[in-house]
């Protein structure tokens, strides 16, 4: 018999790892490819995305120019040329217009809807010149939202027979336009403008959302909070779309956060057999932000975006009482203004119990995990949220707010065997009796915090369940 052809899948994405991640979606996308190429022989998925200039340098020598075509979008006609690269057995293509993505940064600039909209015409186009012809095309948020877009107002005469898989990380932005760039950006005719018009504006999230084949979000809690009223105004779309919709849980990538072999940890790897190293990162951690070495005042950490739907502003509630505690507080993070004058302000007043760092930065924040003995995620609302299993892997242990993918992946340990602490009520005093209590286990009752600490080391947070209902999701779609 001959052996059956694998499904050819293409992520389309606006930005993966390890090339450019500038928040959870590029590590989502980057982590699932290498999961199904490891471990689901029976599916090529590939992964195409702009090719930026924050990495192009450094990757061009690796690079293979496969060519060059031109991509019509309304009356322009522009260049699009197609690089291959293959990273760990995951092959990546990268569209070429350096008028697009010679940039700074990957998006906030007044033209982003040109510029996505020209990406994903260009994963169409770049289909004659790879000659994967994709069976399923998945493309993630409102970057590349205009793909399934597309598939049914441009491309079906020619890609019948491609199907859709549309993953909303995060409904809060949805790709919301002016509607008089319908014609000239986006390129959608009148008959067109029903799919994306919506509350008075082009909304793209809203017309992938209706022309994709199946539509997922990254937690089940997440997809029925979206339906009820977390939509952000898409709510009656997602419902009467509801027939296609599944919430898959994100995994981690647990090769590269692992604290036996991170090289981040330097000497100081550790294991849940052996807790020593984590002892030392947290010295280690006091010293880079010059907080006393105290090994036994618990060490609170917010790795975050600052913002409010992060459940920034209970922190900002809470934090007086919090100082008051015996504890430390570290803040790493960049986001709205107001929120990190506050904290850096805080830091001023209480060098001994608060140390802020207005940044991104991936190493500092991976320190951060492996030294800290307590994340913060109090979010009003999370679709998934890594930084809670991140923290898990490396022992500290999270407190969430029972929301979307929080709830689904930390399970409170005063109800028995869990690997964090979760409160229900959106609001500073829950946060903030929450804190006393762990606060409590660990200066109390040190067996059973490094107990709670184990448990969470071993939580399984791996991409192999996950990987498995992508697979499945795929498959329910071959038809070919
Ligand atoms: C977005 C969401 C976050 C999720 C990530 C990856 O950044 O806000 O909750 O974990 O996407 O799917």
């Amino acid at each position: 018999m001959p052996a059956k052809k694998k499904m050819k899948i293409l992520n389309a994405v606006s930005e993966v790892v390890p090339f450019l991640a500038t928040g959870g979606m590029g590590q989502v996308a980057g982590a699932l490819a290498a999961s199904l190429a490891e471990n689901d022989k029976s599916l090529d998925m590939r992964i195409i995305a702009p090719l930026y200039a924050e990495f192009r340098d450094k990757y061009e020598p690796q690079m293979k120019f496969l060519g060059a075509t031109e991509v019509q979008l309304a009356w322009r006609t522009l260049y699009c040329g197609v690089f291959e690269l293959v990273q760990d057995g995951v092959t990546f293509y990268f569209i070429d217009n350096r008028r697009y993505f010679d940039r700074e940064n990957a998006y906030g600039y007044v033209d982003d809807g040109e510029r996505f909209a020209f990406f994903s015409k260009a994963v169409f186009a770049s289909i004659e010149i790879t000659k994967f012809v994709p069976h399923v095309i998945h493309s993630h948020d409102w970057q590349t939202a205009l793909v399934p877009i597309y598939l049914k107002t441009h491309y079906a005469w020619k890609y019948y027979d491609i199907r859709t898989v549309f993953t909303i990380h995060n409904m809060e932005y949805q790709g919301q336009m002016p509607g008089h760039i319908l014609h000239d950006v986006f390129d959608l005719s009148d008959e067109d403008a029903s799919i994306v018009w919506y509350h008075n504006c082009i909304n793209l999230m809203k017309g992938a959302i209706i022309c994709a084949d199946k539509v997922t979000t990254v937690s089940p809690s997440y997809a029925e909070e979206i339906q009820e009223n977390g939509g952000y105004g898409l709510e009656p779309i997602i419902r009467e779309n509801a027939y296609k919709l599944s919430g898959i849980i994100n995994g981690i990538d647990t090769k590269t956060y692992n604290p036996e072999t991170d090289k981040l940890l330097g000497k100081n790897t550790y294991s849940v057999e052996n807790l020593k190293g984590k002892k030392a990162c947290k010295k280690k951690l006091q010293t880079l932000f010059n907080l006393p070495h105290s090994p036994r005042t618990m060490l609170i950490c917010i790795v975050s975006r600052l913002v409010s739907h992060k459940g920034i502003d209970l922190i900002t509630l809470m934090l007086d009482d919090l100082i008051r505690m015996d504890v430390q507080f570290l803040l790493l993070g960049t986001g709205e203004h107001a929120y990190e004058l506050f904290f850096e302000e805080k830091a001023i007043h209480n060098p001994d119990k608060v140390a802020v760092s207005i940044a991104y930065n991936p190493d500092i924040a991976g320190m951060i995990f492996a030294g800290a003995d307590v994340l913060l995620m109090p979010s009003r609302s999370e679709p998934c949220g890594l930084a809670q299993m991140i923290a898990c892997r490396y022992g500290t242990i999270p407190i969430v707010r029972n929301t979307g993918g929080l709830g689904d992946t930390i399970y409170d340990c005063r109800l028995g065997t869990g690997n964090g602490f979760v409160f229900d009520d959106y609001n500073a005093r829950a946060l903030m009796e929450t804190v006393i209590s762990a606060q409590d286990l660990y200066a109390n009752h040190e067996a059973d915090w490094l107990n709670l600490v184990r448990e969470a080391m071993q939580f399984d947070f791996s991409w192999n369940q996950s990987a498995k209902a992508y697979s499945k999701l795929y498959r329910e779609l071959d038809h070919r």
